[in-house]
């Protein structure tokens, strides 16, 4: 008689959750390099996408817990990736067959659908393209959520997700992704090589920068901000840096402020000549430069926005102290912030940790990180100025992490 046969014990893959969760959240892996070595090494299932992230992936956030409902499939029987039914079902039943704890099987792949489909309106959908197979046999299995690596082209993207998750949007029994408000860590794209703030708005960037940020909430949040915070300054002398595209003109103009734009990008300040020049506002000066050191026109404000939190703290104080001493009446800035005495006890070590590696980070290459409140407090109050206004533009959903514009005055 023939000895009944020996069920096989699952294979552990390099690339599961549980591992790649080690990896990631203690030893500090990228999720850029571990994707793609998992897509296109030695045993990659899918190469074509593998090239596609490395081209398109500039930061990443995960794995992260999504409802399966938010995720949309685009392989399977009948969808845009085709596959027949008995195949399909003997893939899928494959995975069940050989997996009862899902902890052993690679995280999901995916993307906002609407970033990628470039949409105006949130659907709060993520866009699967990898891992339709294990999706199902999750499902099957009776999970009402899944683990997947989200993938961002851009770091702006990333910060509304984490925004967007943190206030429930993907996952209802959601918990707040402290830490990567905290400290969105950086996965650089390794073909393209890590980007730099002063070279990133080039070109392109600079001619779509307006139309790719729109769409956004917080965009108009800050406009009307600055727009309120500026009411008392009629005709006066304004700094604007980093100026970028000049978003700002249509206010300067409608207060007959007289306005300096500085910015390191010639073709960001080319974008905002071109907008001057189509309202008419003649009286505007540019300034190319690199506003942490360059010699800035004595003003009345000073306005620095989206700026910030792309640089490390010393370069950020650099730039408030060379602002504020432009500045002779008030300094409007937009910062995100982490107040160390707000974060509970039991979470303190780990978000200042977070935040430390994030800014260490960011010394090499363009990344987005919160300051310490008490740090950026200290440099506007040691440069003579302090805090007459605050109004949040962005809620993190998180207590001691908000993103605010402050108006300071001597
Ligand atoms: C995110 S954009 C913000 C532009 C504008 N303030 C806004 O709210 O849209 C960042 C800008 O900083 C400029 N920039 C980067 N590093 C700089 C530096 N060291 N000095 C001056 N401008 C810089 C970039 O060229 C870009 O225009």
């Amino acid at each position: 008689m023939k000895p009944p046969p020996v069920a096989k014990p699952p294979v552990e893959s390099e690339f599961s959750l549980r591992r790649v969760r080690r990896d990631v959240d203690e030893g500090g892996a990228s999720i850029h390099e571990l994707t793609l070595r998992f897509l296109t090494g030695p045993k990659g299932s899918n190469p074509k996408l593998g090239e596609y992230l490395a081209r398109n992936a500039q930061t990443w956030v995960g794995p992260v817990e999504i409802d399966i409902e938010n995720i949309e499939t685009i392989a399977g029987p009948g969808k845009q990736y085709h596959e027949p039914e008995d195949k399909w079902e003997s893939r899928v039943g494959r995975i069940l067959g050989r997996f009862d704890d899902l902890e052993l099987l690679p995280p999901l792949i995916a993307g906002v659908k609407d970033d990628m489909e470039g949409r105006e309106e949130r659907s709060h959908t993520l866009k699967l393209v990898d891992g339709a197979h294990r999706l199902e046999a999750i499902r099957r299995k009776g999970h009402k959520t899944a683990w997947i690596f989200v993938f961002f082209s851009d770091f702006e993207s990333k910060s509304d997700f984490i925004c967007e998750y943190n206030k429930g949007f993907y996952n209802h029994n959601y918990r707040a992704l402290e830490v990567e408000v905290a400290a969105p860590l950086n996965s650089p794209a390794i073909s393209k090589g890590p980007p730099k703030l002063h070279s990133h708005y080039r070109r392109g960037h600079a001619e779509k920068y307006d139309a790719a940020r729109e769409n956004q909430p917080h965009w108009h949040t800050e406009y009307d901000a600055v727009a309120q915070m500026l009411s008392s300054l009629r005709g006066a002398r304004i700094l604007d840096a980093p100026f970028g595209t000049g978003r700002f003109i249509p206010i300067y103009q409608r207060m007959d402020c007289e306005v300096f734009g500085a910015d390191i990008s010639p073709d960001m300040l080319a974008q905002a000549q071109l907008k001057a020049d189509r309202l008419k506002m003649t009286d505007m000066q540019v300034i190319e430069g690199n506003i942490e050191l360059c010699d800035l026109p004595e003003v009345d404000a000073a306005v620095c926005i989206r700026f910030l939190n792309l640089v490390p703290p010393e370069a950020a104080e650099r730039v408030v102290r060379n602002l504020a001493r432009a500045a002779r009446r008030q300094l409007i800035l937009h910062i995100g912030t982490i107040d160390e005495a707000a974060i509970p006890p039991e979470q303190r070590a780990q978000v200042l940790q977070a935040l430390d590696q994030a800014q260490d980070v960011q010394r090499g290459n363009m990344n987005y990180a919160a300051q310490r409140r008490s740090s950026f407090m200290g440099w506007c109050e040691s440069s003579g100025f302090h805090l007459a206004e605050a109004i949040e533009t962005q809620a993190t959903g998180v207590a001691y992490n908000r993103v605010e514009i402050l108006r300071f005055v001597r």
